[in-house]
């Protein structure tokens, strides 16, 4: 009955009613009770810290005071003669409330004393203290608010070094508290990092660096796995058997080795078949050549782009779904970031999206899709491929992947080529592409890119379509050349630098 010590010390002079409160009021005093443990809230998220007077008893006549850890009087929220209080600290305003912790609570009249906090930062970290008082006495509890941010997924990088081993390298940004980066390869064998570099940016948040060796013999996929204290945890991964390859520079190429390679394989088997002429022979070439769901096995090595043509579509830029941030010629043929558009946050502005107007529900389709112009070098950034028609286009990347209805091809600058396949993959390609045709196969489940210049296949994706889908586009931020689809005659309006179309059906 701690409630009587502090009346009694504070005011003497009405001592004589007190006593009359000692006599009649201390049967109904209270404590004050939170939950055990710290809350742990999102960056940006709204949380509840709940706290309420035991035994129950309504609240609306006595005095609620949040405040932080050695700040009474810099209150987080003041209630007092039955309403909140304007004096309050500046970064709380217009965000904390009393909020029932839930609709059984009763709110203020069961004592349920609960503070909401909106748009949670990493500055509202702090012990808030849970301060209830009445005429007749006054208890206070401590609750611990920790914030959390999960940072983007992470991105592998790998890099073939002249031993024969790849340099791979892992990044992911946007964590809070500071994260914690683990490697393993496929048999869940811890692989240990050759560096591991944090970063804290100007909000706050942190991002991590880390980079590791490994030999492909010894492994298929190796995957990177970012983690914090607070249970936050993303992994990426990367197949580097698709990925190693004799020349470098060039990793496509390791494509087509592979392809030629089963070939070959495809080959002898069939000679060894024949030759033995025994049905044991009949073992199904190429299945030691499995190599993960994006690389095509049986992709003809001398493709002829005309014959794709003739699943030639014309194709136009839907206005009417289109990012705000993105600009679209009168023709509705080429598209470009808006001069007035900066690109604040870190990776690949996933958000800047443009549709096709065409739908298709099955079929083979086929555009061709212009990234250079005379006199400027090939767009660095871009994005290609298809989309469920409806779909919006999220921020982080992991609103855009094939289980979301997105299937693409990404070029992010130096950080290379990727399909959006679920398990992150990185490509480099030279020369950059200049004009990259796009197949759509929708009741095969294809969907393939071509380098149209070099007559090249650059890679196809496996899935099953579903409902109608949409050309999509999206043209990065920064490059000098805009994206243009070049699939359609040119129409009166055309803008500077469109050139003769090359489809004549
Ligand atoms: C709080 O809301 C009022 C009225 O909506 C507004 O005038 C004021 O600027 C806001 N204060 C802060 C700190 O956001
Ligand atoms: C591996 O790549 C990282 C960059 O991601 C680089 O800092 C490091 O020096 C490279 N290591 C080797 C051995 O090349
Ligand atoms: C991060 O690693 C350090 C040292 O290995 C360890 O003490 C800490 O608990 C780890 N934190 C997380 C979130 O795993």
């Amino acid at each position: 009955m701690h409630c009587l010590c502090l009346c009694l010390t504070e005011m003497r002079s009405i001592i004589v009613l007190l006593l009359l409160n000692i006599l009649t009021d201390c049967s109904v005093s209270f404590t004050v009770k939170v939950p055990p443990g710290p809350v742990v809230a999102h960056v940006g998220s709204t949380v509840i810290l709940p706290c309420w007077i035991s035994p129950a008893q309504n609240a609306e006549a006595l005095e609620i005071r949040w405040y932080r850890h050695g700040q009474f009087s810099n209150t987080v929220l003041l209630y007092r003669h039955g309403n909140i209080q304007d004096e309050q600290e500046e970064t709380f305003r217009n965000r904390s409330s009393l909020t029932p912790l839930s609709d059984l609570s009763g709110g203020l009249k069961g004592g349920d004393v609960s503070l909401q906090l909106e748009t949670i930062t990493i500055q509202d970290e702090a012990l808030f203290h849970c301060y209830v008082s009445g005429d007749n006495g006054y208890d206070s509890a401590e609750l611990e608010l920790k914030a959390t941010a999960p940072g983007s997924a992470p991105v592998l990088f790998p890099r073939p070094l002249d031993d024969g081993r790849l340099n791979v390298s892992c990044s992911s940004s946007g964590w809070y508290p500071e994260p914690n980066i683990t490697w393993t390869s496929d048999q869940g064998k811890t692989l240990r990092p050759a560096a591991v570099s944090h970063h804290r940016a100007a909000d706050g948040l942190f991002s991590v660096h880390s980079w590791t060796t490994v030999s492909p013999s010894d492994a298929q996929l190796v995957s990177c796995s970012v983690s914090t204290t607070t249970g936050e945890s993303k992994e990426g991964k990367v197949d580097i058997q698709g990925i190693i390859s004799s020349d470098s520079s060039d990793p496509w190429k390791a494509l087509f080795i592979t392809v030629i390679i089963c070939a070959l394989l495809g080959l002898a088997a069939l000679i060894l078949y024949k030759y033995r002429s025994k049905p044991a022979g009949k073992k199904q070439a190429g299945t030691d050549c499995e190599n993960g769901p994006v690389e095509e096995r049986k992709v003809p090595v001398n493709i002829n782009i005309e014959d794709l043509r003739k699943h030639a579509e014309q194709i136009t830029i839907d206005r009417e779904n289109i990012s705000p941030d993105l600009k679209v010629t009168a023709d509705c043929k080429c598209v470009r970031d808006s001069p007035e558009y900066h690109h604040t946050a870190e990776g690949f502005p996933y958000q800047l999206c443009a549709f096709g107007a065409q739908r298709f529900t099955s079929g083979r389709h086929y555009w061709e899709v212009e990234l250079a112009r005379e006199n400027t070098p090939a767009k660095n950034y871009w994005l290609i491929g298809v989309a469920k028609h409806g779909n919006h286009c999220g921020k982080d990347r992991s609103a855009v992947t094939p289980s979301c209805g997105f299937w693409f091809l990404c070029s992010d600058g130096e950080n290379g080529f990727y399909p959006n396949t679920e398990t992150p993959i990185y490509l480099s390609v030279t020369p950059r592409p200049e004009r990259l045709g796009v197949l759509l196969d929708y009741d095969e489940g294809l969907l393939q890119f071509y380098s149209v210049k070099e007559s090249k296949h650059l890679l196809t994706m496996h899935t099953r379509f579903s409902d109608s889908i949409v050309p999509l586009f999206n043209p990065g931020v920064g490059d000098i050349c805009p994206l243009k689809i070049v699939d359609c005659p040119v129409e009166e309006d055309s803008p500077a630098g469109v050139t003769v179309p090359l489809l004549n059906n």
